[in-house]
């Protein structure tokens, strides 16, 4: 059978009909209590398998190219119980060092607790990942494009060493979401989301998802029943509700995110400008391979901290917001935000400078965003 394109998986897979009254839209599940008689499964919300948690998470396996998925109520409760349901005491982790703040914390904060080793490679070439890799290793975790500077890593290459060595490979594609990069096309097992950002599209949901095979989910899910990271029924209805106008956000972000780098790339007062899009961008060919759109994130340098400040000052339709991924264009400093826990040295090191601003792009008329960005400009 024809595989339906990524506009109609977001409207359409995993439909939950409406036998009954024969509305268009999904009707609501929320019951906590479920007969136990002559009933094939049990079913539970914190067990993952109620109507709107398997017809959403249908949705989302299909979007990610994957065979199952789960949802959970933060991305964070995706990423600690996709990586506790591979590990126990004694095991070693490589993480990519330019991960989303808060999986660093939790590494740092939680791992040593339970005797767990981890490595942080602070490199985009994959043979660095392999010099860590020890007899004890069991899984390796990146994120691309990186956050703040949009690096690129060769998700091929990084599926390849995993499988060489019998590892789990995990990505966090929030950044992407799934119709900018399908990581599982390159072999990547485990393909995670703060499904806050871009799924939810609207900066009013909390939620995660994670995507992978029948195996990987069977075995995610022993562990996640005893976390209870799961998504109330209503959250997990609205983000369906998200998700069908997801393919349309994200691809009037890519159109508009072009659009802006270019504009910036232009303005003396900017130093510089990190879009994967952009052909100055020093892993534009590689994004080209496996990014079927650029994005909607890009990141610029204005010379120090009191001028971004003063320049997020002066806008008046983009917001200053610590979150990403909604229909409204937002930036934020991650001297300030992110990137605030670790010292100033330390940041410039990463190639992270305090004039830099993170821009989520939204889906308002580019003119417009560029004409806010002009005047604010003009008051420097
Ligand atoms: C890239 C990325 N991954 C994961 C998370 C964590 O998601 P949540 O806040 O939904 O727990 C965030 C949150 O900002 C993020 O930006």
């Amino acid at each position: 059978m024809k595989k339906s394109g990524v506009s109609t998986k977001c409207v359409h897979s995993g439909d939950l009909i409406d036998d009954k009254f024969k509305g268009a839209t999904s009707p609501i599940f929320p019951s906590t209590a479920y007969d136990f008689v002559d009933v094939e499964e049990d079913r539970y919300p914190r067990y993952f398998n109620t109507p709107n948690q398997k017809a959403l998470s249908k949705k989302i396996a299909d979007l990610e190219n994957c065979e199952s998925a789960l949802l959970f109520s933060s991305g964070i409760a995706a990423i600690y119980t996709s990586l506790f349901s591979f590990i126990k005491s004694g095991d070693h982790v490589i993480f990519q060092s330019s991960i989303y703040g808060g999986t660093l914390n939790l590494v740092i904060k939680e791992f040593k607790k339970f005797n767990i080793e981890y490595s942080l490679v602070d490199s985009f070439v994959v043979n660095d990942y392999e010099k860590e890799i020890k007899n004890n290793t069991k899984i390796i975790f990146v994120e691309s494009p990186s956050n703040p500077l949009l690096k690129i890593i060769d998700l091929n290459a990084i599926a390849n060493l995993s499988k060489k060595y019998n590892l789990i490979s995990i990505i966090d594609n929030t950044f992407s979401s799934p119709i900018n990069q399908n990581p599982a096309d390159f072999g990547i097992d485990i393909v995670l989301h703060s499904a806050t950002k871009y799924l939810g599209g609207h900066s009013d949901i909390l939620a995660g998802t994670l995507a992978s095979s029948n195996s990987n989910i069977d075995k995610i899910i022993e562990s996640s029943i005893n976390y209870g990271g799961n998504l109330s029924e209503y959250t997990v209805w609205l983000l369906e509700r998200s998700i069908k106008t997801l393919s349309l956000r994200v691809k009037k972000q890519n159109e508009n995110a072009i659009k802006i780098a270019e504009y910036l790339t232009t303005l003396d007062k900017v130093k510089s400008v990190y879009y994967p899009g952009l052909k100055s961008h020093s892993d534009h060919e590689l994004s080209k391979k496996q990014m079927k759109g650029f994005g909607g994130m890009l990141s610029f340098e204005l010379s120090d901290l009191d001028t971004a400040i003063l320049f997020t000052r002066k806008l008046n339709l983009v917001k200053s917001a610590m979150s990403l991924g909604g229909v409204e264009s937002t930036l934020c400093s991650p001297s300030l935000t992110s990137h605030s826990k670790i010292s100033k040295a330390e940041r410039e090191n990463l190639g992270i400078f305090d004039g830099l601003l993170r821009f989520s792009i939204g889906i308002e008329d580019s003119e417009d965003i560029i004409d806010d960005l002009n005047q604010a400009f003009e008051k420097l």
